[in-house]
């Protein structure tokens, strides 16, 4: 394996390892070094959807994302990130399901609507751009450390709101509409504002701007204020790695202590295609 560093504080890339066919021993260290570095970034990986599912089910159960447009028609695991339908056209920025997927565009934390939120994420990048469609990590233990004392005395045992539909909310285009999209049904969830990662043992901010309705039990405008201080505070580019894609490259990273967004794309001339896969959480966030 060939390792490097990508960023001060976020980041590994790997390079010869083949994903198709990982031994047991390289696999270990790919997980210590996840838990360590949060993104690995795997470049070169010319591999299937099916490898690619496979090499998602080493770690576990992998989730079926709830927007039914956005599963791939072969393997519902794959979520298709990708503004290019499944026949290679372009989708029109007045399709909800382009509309639904920009979302991404915002900070966001994978599946935090979930009870049992994700553990993880890998993308496998198919068809990439480098005119703008960047994706941003936050390394969220370190915002969390750098706090000072009293915010993090404050910000100690609250919960957020965490709701699906609030994505949509979100969508200047989406809100308006009658037919939002289908999607499975999912109640809004109450999550720690700061987490125990259950692996590492070490606190971090958990947020996730697209789903978070507000604090639990708490003046809603102080709350959202609090917030958008904790994301701003977060996003600053100490504690972000940028990934510029290349075609086949595999970026996984750990939805317990980071969260990202997309830079956004001219996604009417340019085709961005990823395909994900979303290991299934093992347990609740553990308020730290
Ligand atoms: C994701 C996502 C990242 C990207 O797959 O979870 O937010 O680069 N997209 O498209
Ligand atoms: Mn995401």
């Amino acid at each position: 394996m060939k390792l490097r560093q990508l960023h001060k504080n976020i980041g590994i890339s790997i390079e010869n390892v083949n994903l198709k066919n990982i031994d047991e021993i390289t696999f270990k260290k790919v997980k210590k070094l996840w838990m360590k570095y949060l993104i690995i970034v795997f470049p070169n990986q010319n591999i299937s959807d099916e490898d690619h599912i496979n090499f998602g089910k080493k770690f576990g159960e992998l989730e079926v994302h709830p927007s039914l447009s956005h599963r791939s028609s072969k393997n519902p695991e794959i979520y298709r990130v990708s503004n290019v339908d499944e026949k290679g056209k372009i989708i029109p920025n007045k399709e909800t399901s382009w509309q639904y997927l920009k979302q991404s565009w915002l900070w966001h934390t994978d599946s935090s609507f979930r009870k049992i939120p994700s553990n993880g994420s890998i993308l496998h990048g198919i068809s990439t751009t480098k005119k703008g469609g960047n994706t941003l990590f936050a390394n969220m233990y370190k915002a969390y450390e750098d706090l000072n004392k009293s915010i993090k005395e404050k910000i100690k045992n609250l919960s957020v709101l965490h709701d699906h539909d609030h994505i949509i909310s979100l969508s200047k285009e989406l809100s308006k509409k009658k037919d939002k999209g289908s999607y499975d049904k999912l109640d809004p969830v109450a999550h720690p504002l700061v987490r125990r990662h259950p692996v590492t043992n070490k606190p971090s901010l958990f947020l996730s701007p697209h789903t978070m309705v507000k604090i639990i039990d708490y003046d809603y405008d102080q709350g959202r204020q609090l917030l958008d201080f904790l994301i701003h505070h977060s996003i600053q580019s100490k504690y972000v790695y940028k990934h510029t894609w290349n075609d086949d490259d595999i970026v996984m990273w750990d939805n317990r202590c980071t969260m990202h967004s997309v830079e956004p794309f001219n996604n009417n001339t340019i085709k961005r295609i990823m395909h994900r896969v979303t290991l299934v959480g093992d347990q609740e966030p553990i308020m730290a």
